[in-house]
């Protein structure tokens, strides 16, 4: 008996942690570049670069972007040059076998803000942040989820929520208890088209640049998507016709 009790308050228990570890499902947002004929807003991809290289990119890298990728948004080649020159990276070796730094190049992908996970770690309390180049894809609820993480922070935890030392409590983040502080606060950004950088406006513009930066070929898909089905609409008419003529005399 005294076993069956132990079991059913193990029970109770797991069960307890797994409610705790569930997070609300996240409102679904309307987002552009979804449907058959999404395409990714390009003034929102570019304030999102903003919000992501000026706050962001201090904790999270984006390993599989290029610098040059971003002319595939609407930046000219020399906005990039400059963007990757403020960013030095290791090269080499030279002829005497030597390593050396110089400015990243167009070519060159973005520069992470840490030199190794141990040093993102150490920086964040021991908490490792990820990097964003996939993240859309690589959680459940992607872009809505993302949008809801970045608006879903409370000053406070509802009461009787126990925090652990170092954490902040977010409405979406799966248990609740997230060691990224609330990264983003009215006008931390100054968009240069004027758009008023509210909380949810800067949350939605850098979801649009990461979901971007996990779905680069997302338009190329879509459009030539649109191009086969087109195409088979048109062969399936002229196929029905000419069945309709080679039957015809035998009616
Ligand atoms: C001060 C450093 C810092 C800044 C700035 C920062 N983050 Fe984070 N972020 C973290 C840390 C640390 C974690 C890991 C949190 C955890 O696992 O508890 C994290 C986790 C995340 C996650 C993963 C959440 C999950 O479901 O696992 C996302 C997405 C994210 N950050 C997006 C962003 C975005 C977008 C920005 C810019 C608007 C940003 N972060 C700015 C430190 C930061």
């Amino acid at each position: 008996m005294a076993r069956l009790t132990l079991i059913a308050a193990a029970l109770v228990v797991a069960a307890g942690t797994a409610t705790a570890a569930e997070a609300p499902k996240a409102p679904s947002h309307d987002w552009g570049f979804q449907g058959i004929f999404g395409s990714y807003d390009r003034a929102a991809l570019r304030r999102g670069y903003q919000v992501y290289a000026e706050v962001c990119a201090g904790c999270h890298s984006l390993r599989l972007v290029a610098y040059r990728n971003l002319m595939e948004i609407g930046f000219t080649e020399d906005e990039v040059t400059e963007i990757a020159s403020e960013f030095e990276v290791l090269d080499g070796p030279d002829d005497e076998g030597e390593m050396f730094t110089r400015p990243a190049k167009a070519a060159d992908y973005f520069v992470p803000p840490f030199p190794n996970d141990n040093a993102a770690r150490f920086a964040n309390n021991g908490s490792l942040p990820p990097d964003l180049s996939l993240i859309t894809k690589a959680r459940k609820g992607g872009p809505d989820y993302l949008y809801a993480l970045l608006t879903g922070y409370r000053e406070e935890p509802p009461e009787g929520f126990q925090m652990m030392d170092g954490m902040v409590y977010n409405d979406y983040f799966p248990g609740h208890q997230i060691s990224m502080p609330q990264p983003l606060f009215e006008d931390m950004v100054e968009y240069a088209d004027g758009t008023p950088a509210t909380v949810d406006q800067m949350s939605e513009d850098v979801t649009v640049f990461l979901a971007w930066a996990g779905s680069p070929e997302l338009e190329a898909r879509k459009s030539l998507g649109i191009k086969v089905l087109l195409f088979t609409i048109v062969l399936t008419a002229m196929l029905y016709a000419l069945k309709r003529r080679i039957w015809a005399d035998v009616h």
